[in-house]
């Protein structure tokens, strides 16, 4: 076992820092307040290979592991979660579910374009009724011969008028439960698609999240990914991945938020002397440290498995469950070392608090990770 990043991963740590600093950092509170979707910025990304990072390169991807993905997020998330999970998002809920199951003409037609960031992708499993109970899906793709019928209603889609390309989750079969779901590649326009009210969020404002409506929406047999009856097994499996990059864009926002709290603290005095020469801010800082070094250990171990092709299932939701929790305690330390400061939006670290929450819903609630961790050790 080592503890060093490659050449490789030191560079793509390095870029995604310089460009979170010189191109996200300007306007994110703009764009928090206003809830404005940072759409020229994600095109950069996309520019510099952030979009489609584990891609192969035959697709028009970075070809990465997902160690670099991860120390990407991380930077990126340090300065505008919002940026982040469009990133997170297209990476591993769309480009890697698409190149692992879809079909050949599926990665020329979609994939290409979604490596490159020219079009953004959206991830579509939950539904008003259907949260944490994926199973009970009631949008349905009902068979036609060569298309499918779609019908029904998605909630809480990220990048949900952003995108341009869609993996719709719905029910085929009902009698066969989860094994009679499909997976369907949706694109904006087509006839019966309608992208429905723009939620007005606590946090990751930035992150335009819609419900979306389907009325008899024809979607081609050709659109489907992998067999019939597989929808469910690919959200499931896809997940596993995307649990590893909200890990680290919850690990992402608690850094961010104690390189807040190290500097602020070095600044500001009271009796008489700077904050980081009381004991109980030292203290603060201390677990601070230690709790996000613990989180990016099970984040890197989570993205190792992956890398060498083994069971990551529970590495993943271990992860999630930790490093979301870290966000909270950590940001929610990071305000009440900036005192009254930390509560106004200039310093930043209200921002990264209410960011925080986020990452321990999506993905799977702390909850269902609780519930997928235990499942895998009685197994
Ligand atoms: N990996 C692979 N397969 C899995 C799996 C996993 N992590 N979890 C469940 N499965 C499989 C099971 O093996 C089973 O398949 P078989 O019958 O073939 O064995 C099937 O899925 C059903 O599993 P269960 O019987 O355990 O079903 P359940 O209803 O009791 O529980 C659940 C399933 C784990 C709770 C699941 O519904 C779940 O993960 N819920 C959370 C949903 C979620 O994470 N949503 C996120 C939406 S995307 C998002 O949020 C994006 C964003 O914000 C940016
Ligand atoms: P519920 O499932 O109703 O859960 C409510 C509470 O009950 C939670 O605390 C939960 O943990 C708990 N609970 C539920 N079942 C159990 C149980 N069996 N045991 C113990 N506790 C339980 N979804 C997508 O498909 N694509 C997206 O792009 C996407 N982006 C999102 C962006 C945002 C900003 C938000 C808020 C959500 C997004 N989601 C997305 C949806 C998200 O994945 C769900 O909100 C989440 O899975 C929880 O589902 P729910 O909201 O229906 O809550």
């Amino acid at each position: 076992m080592h503890f060093q990043l490659s050449e490789e991963q030191l560079a793509v740590q390095q870029a995604a820092r310089d460009f979170a600093q010189t191109e996200l950092l300007p306007g994110v509170i703009e764009r928090d307040t206003h809830q404005k979707f940072p759409a020229e910025q994600i095109r950069k990304m996309g520019e510099l290979g952030f979009m489609g990072m584990m891609v192969d390169p035959k697709y028009n991807g970075g070809g990465m592991d997902t160690i670099s993905y991860v120390l990407a997020m991380e930077e990126i998330s340090k300065i505008d979660a919002s940026a982040s999970v469009c990133m997170s998002v297209n990476n591993s809920l769309v480009c890697w579910g698409l190149e692992k199951y879809g079909s050949e003409e599926q990665k020329e037609k979609y994939l290409k374009r979604l490596a490159t960031g020219e079009v953004v992708g959206a991830f579509c499993l939950s539904e008003p009724e259907a949260g944490s109970d994926a199973t009970s899906q009631r949008t349905t793709a009902e068979d036609k011969g060569d298309y499918y019928l779609l019908n029904g209603t998605k909630n809480w889609i990220t990048n949900g008028n952003s995108a341009s390309v869609y993996i719709v989750i719905a029910q085929t079969d009902p009698e066969k439960k989860h094994k009679g779901i499909n997976a369907l590649i949706v694109e904006k326009g087509m006839p019966g698609f309608v992208v429905g009210k723009k939620e007005d969020k606590m946090g990751i404002r930035g992150s335009d999240t819609h419900s979306l409506m389907f009325t008899d929406v024809k979607v081609p047999k050709a659109n489907r990914i992998g067999a019939d009856g597989f929808g469910f097994s690919f959200a499931m499996t896809t997940l596993n991945g995307g649990r590893i990059g909200i890990a680290a864009q919850a690990l992402g926002i608690a850094a961010g938020a104690y390189e807040l709290a190290v500097k602020y603290a070095k600044e500001r005095k009271a009796f008489g002397k700077h904050l980081s020469e009381h004991q109980a801010i030292q203290f603060k800082l201390a677990d601070m440290a230690t709790q996000i070094d613990a989180a990016r250990l099970l984040i890197h171990k989570a993205a190792f498995f992956k890398d060498q092709g083994r069971d990551f299932v529970q590495a993943a939701a271990m992860a999630k469950l930790f490093a979301s929790q870290v966000a909270q305690d950590v940001t929610t330390e990071a305000v009440q070392i900036h005192g009254g400061y930390g509560y106004v939006k200039e310093y930043h670290v209200e921002r990264l608090m209410r960011d925080a929450k986020i990452t321990q819903i999506y993905e799977g609630t702390t909850e269902i990770q609780k519930m997928v961790i235990s499942r895998e050790l009685l197994k």
